[in-house]
């Protein structure tokens, strides 16, 4: 990998393409038991209020090809690109300044589930057992698979050698010297989602959109009384929508910090606005907070909403990253 230029770091093949865990009311059931137009000095200052960190403010972002698709701006010097998982990956890079997000429908064909099974660890395999269905039980097989599948591609390292630790609430990462590389996954009916990022705690969400929750009964107990108000005021039609959207952006929040549901839900508020790029909108009781988060809706499939949420300021870079990593 040494020599490549900048360029050739960028993974094109990620932009070529067009337990006793509490778990969310809306999955309960499935348990087991830089903007052009800114002048240079405007960008300085994003970065600084922002709290984009020094490294990344000195220096331009490495340039990306102008054939990658699904790259947007996801903040100053930041992009996120979305990319569909396609049976397999290999060699894939990350640079300081991205965020990458995979997805996959579910279920997926008996051959695929048997091959990502015999990457799982035992401790895994013993997990997906305890599943009550079948169904269930293969998607998290598969889940789980591809996610080694995909870290193993980023780390160059065999997907099975790979080990988890998990934080006091349950979010899983991966063990020294590899923990410089953060995801999160979520899944939910019909499919699964990935985020990856260097040295930033990241998390994302997704919800499929269904008619048979109460969600007005559940935004009263759990949306900010903001939230609550800026969805009552919508036109019935929209409400619905808009309730998935502010779900999918509160839990990618917490779930990038790593709290889950034990990060109370009234203290930030989220936007419900369509393609919101900036949906945090406040914290309490730390008003800073929210300037250091990019939340970003993900637009992955209709009947579906989903959510990334990533740490503005990175941790200091790490040694060991494969070659290859910026
Ligand atoms: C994290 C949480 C919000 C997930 O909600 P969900 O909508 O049911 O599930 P999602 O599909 O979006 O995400 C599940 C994935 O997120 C990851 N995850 C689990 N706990 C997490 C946490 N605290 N933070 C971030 N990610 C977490 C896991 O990878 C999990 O998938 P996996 O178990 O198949 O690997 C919820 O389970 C929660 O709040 N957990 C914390 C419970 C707790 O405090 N437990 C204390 C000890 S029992």
């Amino acid at each position: 990998m040494e020599g490549r230029s900048a360029r050739a770091l960028v993974p094109a093949e990620v932009f070529d393409e067009g337990t006793c865990r509490r778990h969310s009311p809306l999955r309960r059931r499935r348990a087991i038991a830089g903007s052009g137009s800114k002048t240079r000095f405007r960008r300085r200052q994003l970065g600084l209020r922002l709290g984009v960190p020094h490294a990344i403010r000195k220096s331009a972002p490495p340039p990306l090809c102008d054939k990658f698709k699904d790259v947007t701006s996801a903040g100053p010097d930041l992009k996120l690109a979305i990319k569909q998982w396609q049976g397999s990956a290999h060699d894939l890079s990350l640079s300081d300044y991205e965020v990458h997000v995979w997805h996959r429908p579910l279920p997926a064909a008996a051959d695929e589930i048997a091959h990502l099974s015999r990457v799982l660890s035992e401790e895994e395999k013993h997990r997906a057992s305890r599943f009550r269905s079948q169904s269930l039980q293969s998607d998290f097989i598969v889940a789980r698979g591809t996610l080694r599948l995909l870290l193993g591609a980023y780390l160059r390292l065999n997907p099975a050698q790979l080990i988890f630790e998990y934080s006091a609430h349950g979010k899983p990462s991966l063990t020294a010297p590899h923990h410089w590389l953060d995801f999160n996954l979520s899944h939910t009916d019909g499919l699964v989602v990935y985020a990856l990022a260097m040295n930033r705690r990241v998390g994302v969400d997704v919800e499929k959109l269904r008619s048979d929750f109460d969600t007005d009964k559940l935004a009263r107990r759990f949306f900010s009384t903001a939230e609550q108000a800026t969805l009552e005021s919508l036109p019935p039609a929209d409400r619905h929508q808009a309730f998935y959207l502010c779900w999918s952006r509160k839990e990618a929040y917490i779930k990038a910090r790593g709290e889950g549901l034990s990060h109370p839900l009234h203290r930030f508020d989220v936007s419900l606005e369509v393609g919101s790029r900036h949906a945090l909108l406040q914290t309490r009781p730390d008003p800073q907070e929210a300037g250091r988060w990019m939340l970003s809706d993900l637009a992955l499939q209709p009947g579906y909403a989903a959510a990334v949420a990533l740490e503005l300021a990175a941790r200091s870079a790490d040694s060991d990253r494969p070659a290859g990593q910026s």
